[in-house]
C-alpha cells in the first residue's frame, strides 16, 4: 500500500517475543542495539512498555517506541509554566524514553504516527500525569520533537517536554 497513511500500513502493538528484530537498523546503534538486546528485559521488568511498529503486509518491524512513568523536577520546567503549578516538588509525567524508524521506512509518516500513538495512549491510562517527556538523543532528534511542539527543559536541551493541557485537546473525541 504505498503512500497509504501510516496507520493503514503499520499496526503499533506491545513488544513480543515473536518478533523478530534481528533486521532492525534505524541508523543508530545504540537504538538497534536496545530493540534487539535490552527491550525484552525492560518490558518483563516494568522498567519500560515497548511498543513496535509492525508492517501490516510484510509483516517487518519498521519502528518502536518505548513509554514509562516519569516525573520531573517542578524547577525544571520553565519559571512562567511552573508558576502556574501546585507547589509539588516533581510534576508527575510520562517519558518517551526512545523512538526510532528503520531507515527503509524514513520519512513516510511513521515516526509522527508512533509518537501520536504514544501520546494517545498515554491519555488513555488512568495514571494521573501531568506532562510528556522525550529524551532526544541529539539535536538532529531535537529538531523533530520540536515540530511538534516540545520544548527543552531549563537545564537540558535534549531533554524535552510538552504537557498534557496542551495534547489532551487534541486528541478528544467530538
Ligand atoms: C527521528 C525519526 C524517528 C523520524 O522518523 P520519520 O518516520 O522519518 O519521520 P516522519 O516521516 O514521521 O516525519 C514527521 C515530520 O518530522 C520531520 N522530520 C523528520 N525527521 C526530522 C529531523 N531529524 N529533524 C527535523 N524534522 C524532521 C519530517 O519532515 C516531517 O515533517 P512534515 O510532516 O512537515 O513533512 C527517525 O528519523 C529516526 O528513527 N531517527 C533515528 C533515531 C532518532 O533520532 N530517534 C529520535 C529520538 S532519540
Amino acid at each position: 500500500m504505498p503512500g497509504a497513511p501510516p496507520s493503514q500500513r503499520y499496526r503499533v502493538v506491545p513488544f513480543e517475543a515473536r518478533h523478530d528484530r534481528d533486521a532492525f537498523n534505524c541508523g543508530v546503534e545504540a537504538l538497534d542495539r536496545y530493540l534487539k538486546h535490552h527491550a525484552t528485559q525492560d518490558a518483563r521488568r516494568n522498567i519500560a512498555t515497548v511498543f513496535v511498529a509492525e508492517h501490516t503486509t510484510l509483516g517487518v518491524l519498521h519502528g518502536f517506541y518505548t513509554l514509562s512513568m516519569a516525573s520531573v523536577l517542578l524547577d525544571r520546567l520553565p519559571a512562567a509554566l511552573a508558576k502556574k503549578m501546585p507547589r509539588y516538588p516533581t510534576v508527575p509525567a510520562v517519558r518517551l524514553g526512545r523512538l526510532a524508524v528503520h531507515v527503509d521506512a524514513r520519512g513516510g509518516g511513521l515516526g509522527a504516527h508512533l509518537l501520536m500513538d504514544a501520546m494517545a495512549r498515554s491519555l488513555e491510562s488512568e495514571v494521573a500525569w501531568a506532562a510528556f517527556l522525550v529524551d532526544a538523543k541529539d539535536t538532529t532528534a531535537r529538531f523533530f520533537y520540536g515540530r511538534f511542539g516540545f520544548q527543552s527543559l531549563a537545564d537540558d536541551a535534549n531533554h524535552l517536554f510538552v504537557m498534557r493541557a496542551t495534547i489532551e485537546p487534541l486528541f478528544s473525541r467530538p
